[in-house]
């Protein structure tokens, strides 16, 4: 594998940690204000494993001296607003937003194994993937199940975070 793919890939999981952090940043804030415990504690679990992820990328773009994307404060303030956003549609939209976010992580990782895996090579940074990829497989499934209806507005809501995830994660590889 080349040095320049390498970088793309710790550049673009590094970003996407960090992204999902400040969704869920923005989730809590809205949550704690309008005095939502039952959801503020499903999210805030899902939050402490992001930072976990986030870590990890951190470690790595030191280790590898990667660079970090440049549209990192658009991501921050991105994520936080979609955050707070999907709080005011309710709790069925917070749970939306992650399901819709992890359906887009799981196909990336998932890619991003394969490409590893028949590279043969940086077995570590696989490894790391491959447990990665089952927690967000993991936060798929919880918020998944805590959806009570799919309205025809949140599946287009997941459809609109989906286009938005992906795009950024395009944009995050490169630049
Ligand atoms: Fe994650
Ligand atoms: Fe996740």
């Amino acid at each position: 594998m080349k040095r320049k793919r390498l970088d793309e890939i710790i550049r673009v999981d590094h970003a996407g940690e960090h992204g999902a952090i400040a969704i869920y940043k923005g989730q809590l804030s809205a949550l704690n204000l309008i005095g939502d415990k039952k959801t503020s504690f499903i999210i805030s679990e899902m939050a402490e494993g992001e930072k976990v992820h986030a870590k990890e990328f951190d470690r790595l773009v030191k280790e590898r001296k990667t660079r970090p994307t440049a549209l990192m404060p658009l991501w921050n303030l991105a994520g936080y607003t979609l955050g707070v956003m999907s709080v005011i549609g309710g709790r069925d939209s917070v749970m939306a937003c992650t399901e819709a976010v992890e359906e887009i992580i799981d196909k990336h990782y998932s890619d991003q194994i394969e490409e590893l895996e028949s590279s043969g090579q940086e077995k570590d940074i696989l490894k790391t993937i491959k447990k990665f990829h089952a927690e967000e497989i993991e936060h798929e499934k919880i918020a998944k199940n805590e959806i009570s209806e799919n309205t025809p507005a949140l599946k287009a809501f997941k459809k609109l975070v989906g286009i938005g995830c992906k795009t950024a994660i395009n944009l995050s590889e490169k630049i």
